[in-house]
């Protein structure tokens, strides 16, 4: 009996899984020659095979193999449209072969050059971080903690943080690619097969580094999957923040940047707007990484061994994973590049107008020996009574200094200017210039090597 067209069309996957055809095109080329070489079938018909299956590549390409919802998903769209090619040696194809360890070696191929490509999109937006913070090293802006402004920072120490976040990815992207360089294929439906087949040979072929030990395993298992979804979730929670402090900075309230009109929309009504529309759609966009994660996470938890048709819907869940976090790297390389510009003159006064160097004048009287306890409490009164009397620690004139604490001297000025604040944060990874440049330097050199 025939499936009723509602099941044919809900068990389908050809729609989405289309998307594989290359790399199952490349496995089934490394199965027949494996096949072939084994002598499970004939050189010739191994020969056959591989021909048949190059000229489906060819047809795919110009547009012209365009499977529908009957053949069900790639792997039998591509048997029959091999057999109508090559005759009944097409039929030979899947001998000692499962579709699911098929499926299971076409996302492993799939991903693997995925993870190149989402690679290089980190380093594409690091080179763009790096180069905007070496244009940035003595422009300042505040420093925030609990989003109160705590002290000021050079900009270029904030953007390098950004780029230690996606140096991490960049890493984490490289350690997993190793687990999902791995063949299942020959693992079979679930146990393995009774023809002479050689693992090694088509994992070889296909450039894996390794086969999996287990056969049940290696039908079954999608970790690499849900590593490569964490991996991305990683870089999507790093852009989504630096997308926060993005449209944070390009607000009014803030005005530490302009969004250039190549990045910004307008409003359709208010014609004063500017909308900081690329890191609002990377914020978003971040939501739906997650829940691919999480998605997976929970369509994994109850699979008994070993494939389960479940196991289809984690092409999806990878697509758009691949597809959203590769856009976003653009996006906000684009916008890294020459979407936003600093606004300079505002973040100088940003880091003149507050008492975000409060900390320098306890380290002041610290240094000159008094308690830092003691020193604080004392720099919290003068805050207080400056505060009420609409004044900066700047204002205070050397006498009421010196009022305050006889340790007090003329460079106390000097010791709580901005530059003078950040300059001397020069421990080890702090803000401090010549720090700043050290990191830089080590960030450049990081960066080059692959
Ligand atoms: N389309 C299926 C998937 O994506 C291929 C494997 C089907 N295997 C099976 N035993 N029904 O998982």
């Amino acid at each position: 009996m025939a499936l009723h067209p509602a099941i044919a069309q809900f068990n389908a996957s050809i729609g989405f899984d289309i998307e594989l055809i290359d790399y199952d095109l490349t496995g089934s080329q490394a199965h027949a020659k494996m096949l072939a070489q084994t002598g499970i079938i004939t050189a010739d018909e191994g020969e056959q095979l591989v021909q048949g299956l190059e000229q489906i590549r060819q047809e795919y390409r110009a547009g012209r193999f365009t499977p529908g919802i009957d053949a069900e998903d790639v792997h039998f769209a591509v048997e029959r449209r091999l057999t109508e090619l090559v005759g009944d040696v097409g039929k030979k194809l899947h001998t000692a072969r499962s579709r699911n360890d098929q499926v299971g070696t076409d996302t492993r191929l799939y991903l693997r050059d995925q993870i190149q490509q989402i690679r290089q999109g980190v380093r594409d937006f690091q080179a763009v971080l790096l180069d905007l913070a070496t244009h940035h090293v003595t422009t300042l802006i505040p420093g925030y903690t609990h989003l109160q402004r705590a002290q000021p920072i050079s900009l270029a120490h904030h953007l390098l943080a950004y780029f230690e976040m996606a140096q991490r990815d960049w890493l984490r992207l490289g350690e997993i690619y190793q687990r999902v360089n791995m063949s299942p294929l020959g693992s079979g439906a679930l146990a393995g097969t009774t023809f002479p087949i050689d693992r090694h040979y088509t994992a070889h072929l296909l450039k894996f580094g390794s086969v999996y030990e287990n056969s049940l395993d290696g039908v079954s298992d999608r970790d690499f999957a849900i590593e490569f979804l964490c991996a991305s979730s990683l870089i999507m929670v790093h852009l989504s923040r630096l997308s926060e402090e993005v449209i944070l900075w390009a607000s009014q309230e803030f005005g530490f940047v302009t969004l250039k009109d190549s990045c910004a929309t307008g409003s359709s009504i208010m014609p004063q707007k500017k909308n900081p529309d690329v890191p609002e759609l990377v914020r978003g966009k971040t939501g739906r990484v997650f829940g691919h994660l999480q998605g997976m996470l929970v369509l994994m938890k109850g699979l008994p061994l070993a494939y389960n048709k479940d196991l289809q819907e984690d092409k999806e869940a990878l697509f758009d994973t691949v597809k959203t976090t590769k856009a976003c790297l653009e996006a906000m390389t684009i916008l890294f590049r020459e979407g936003l510009e600093f606004k300079t003159a505002r973040l100088k006064a940003a880091v003149s107008e507050d008492f975000s160097n409060a900390t320098d004048v306890a380290d002041y009287l610290a240094a000159k020996g008094v308690p830092f306890r003691e020193a604080y409490n004392l720099v919290g009164k003068v805050v207080k009574t400056s505060l009420a009397a609409n004044k900066l620690l700047n204002d205070l004139t050397i006498d009421e200094w010196k009022a305050l604490h006889p340790a007090f001297e003329d460079d106390i000025y000097a010791a709580i200017a901005p530059e003078q604040v950040v300059s001397a944060r020069n421990s080890f990874g702090g803000t401090g210039f010549d720090q700043i440049r050290r990191a830089l330097e080590s960030a450049q050199h990081r960066l080059a090597s692959f």
